[in-house]
């Protein structure tokens, strides 16, 4: 499939990265708001898997923190068995990550394809996606949206986990609480609301070995409610026609189990009773992450392993396909700030901002070169350059209006100050884009 880009002479591949230095190729994937298409850079002909969310659809489902979160804490990942970060960048419309190539396609795909997995298949993927766990877990990072979909093929057949869409960084000294996953494969923990921490990444590993040997999941409900009820109270059952050998029931059990200090996984210890359960005790755990250890499947390469649909919905129903476009948004500089200006009415600071969200996504969703270190660090130093000099702007703006407004309206400053009035509409836009990421939690309440 050919390249869809501007005139290629005008090409300089030695530029910051922009979707310019791709040709695009075949779609593969669609997530809760991400396309997925393969990508080819132009300078090394090296394939990527091209994730691209469109800004105003981001806003729309505020889901704006969640994207400048995944962008960021895929910088901080590198492990064999989670899909690493490559390149990130942005346009008018769109964000981007390019991402390592899994065309071995997911797992919801190969599971709708066969029905139920072999347990040689689940011991397998099960044993590499708790070492992508452990690896995110020791670096304080809990992933929360664990289930087939997430977990991706390599050409080799080995299992990596991605989407960090929810995925988040956590201080042992404070649980977190936001309502964030699908709820399927969401641990009691969080439904209960009283605080969690990496816990619920073993339940869900736990609900998706059950979908994978099953064909069902463990936990259902006609409603939202009802499956909630059920995750909190119902014993785990296997239909009478499964062939599921009570050991992986056993091991299931172990991870399914409410009580976190009880489960399968949780903490150090949780981890070393996981790795020497006896459906496991074949692993060779210390191979795993460098990909030693043979797989049980080796994806037909010659077939695409991705759900056709992707590519004829791409061809027939957008209608804004996705193409190389021109920046008309300035980019923030390194001291000023671009969308953000203090106007001085008199002894009145109005904090105007034309779209908090569009100015944070272009502050915040830094671009990323994985072939050049030290501008990627460049970038982030700039940016906290940045972030220092809008403080100190705003700080002096506040108080320079705050001492005027107390010259000139004396008697009235003290039922409303106007300088509070620009303070505040800042601070309100900025709580209402921190709330964001609780809210998303709550959309995928219902997917
Ligand atoms: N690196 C990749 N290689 C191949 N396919 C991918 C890759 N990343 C994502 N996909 C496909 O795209 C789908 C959506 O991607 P995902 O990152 O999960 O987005 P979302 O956050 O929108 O769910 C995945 O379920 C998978 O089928
Ligand atoms: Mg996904």
């Amino acid at each position: 499939m050919g390249a869809i880009c501007c005139r290629e002479s005008s090409l300089d591949l030695d530029s910051e990265v922009d979707l310019s230095h791709f040709a695009l190729l075949r779609s593969v994937g669609k997530g809760a708001f991400g396309k997925v298409r393969v990508v080819q850079h132009k300078g090394t002909k090296q394939l990527f898997a091209l994730k691209y969310i469109n800004k105003a659809r981001c806003i729309q489902m505020r889901a704006v923190e969640n994207i400048i979160s995944e962008r960021r804490l895929l910088e901080r990942i590198d492990c064999g068995l989670i899909v690493n970060l490559r390149y990130a960048f942005q346009d008018d419309e769109y964000l981007f990550l390019a991402l390592d190539l899994m065309t071995g396609g997911d797992m919801r795909f190969h599971l709708d394809r066969l029905g139920v997995m072999p347990e040689a298949y689940v011991q397998f993927y099960v044993a590499e996606i708790s070492w992508a766990l452990r690896y995110l877990h020791k670096k304080n990072i809990v992933h929360r949206d664990l289930k087939p979909d997430n977990i991706l093929l390599s050409d080799q057949g080995h299992a990596h986990l991605t989407d960090f869409n929810i995925a988040v960084q956590f201080s042992d000294s404070k649980p977190l609480t936001s309502v964030a996953g699908s709820l399927a494969y969401m641990g009691p923990e969080i439904l209960l609301k009283r605080g969690y921490f990496a816990s619920v990444d073993w339940w869900s590993l736990g609900v998706v070995c059950y979908e994978l040997l099953v064909g069902k999941r463990p936990f259902r409900g006609k409603t939202n409610e009802a499956l909630q009820q059920a995750i909190l109270h119902d014993n785990i059952t296997f239909p009478e026609s499964s062939h599921v050998s009570p050991v992986a029931r056993d091991f299931i059990a172990g991870l399914l189990t409410r009580d976190i200090n009880k489960r399968l996984g949780v903490g150090e210890k949780g981890f070393r009773r996981l790795m020497s359960h006896s459906w496991l005790q074949h692993i060779p755990w210390d191979l795993l992450e460098t990909k030693q250890a043979v797989p049980p499947f080796i994806p037909d390469s010659k077939r695409a392993n991705f759900d056709p649909t992707f590519e004829l919905e791409e061809i027939l129903l957008n209608d804004n396909p996705l193409k190389v476009r021109k920046r008309n948004q300035p980019k923030r500089s390194a001291t000023s700030n671009a969308n953000t200006s203090f106007k001085s009415h008199g002894s009145e600071v109005v904090l105007s901002e034309t779209s908090p969200e569009r100015q944070l996504m272009e502050d915040k969703f830094l671009t990323f070169d994985y072939t050049k270190p030290e501008e990627n660090e460049r970038r982030k130093a700039e940016m906290e350059q940045h972030r220092w000099a809008q403080k100190m702007t705003k700080t002096n703006a506040i108080s320079t209006s705050y001492f005027s407004t107390a010259k000139s309206t004396a008697a009235t400053a003290s039922s409303s100050s106007p300088s509070a009035t620009g303070y505040s509409k800042g601070q309100e836009s900025y709580s209402r884009l921190a709330s964001s990421f609780r809210y998303y939690g709550f959309q995928h309440l219902t997917d």
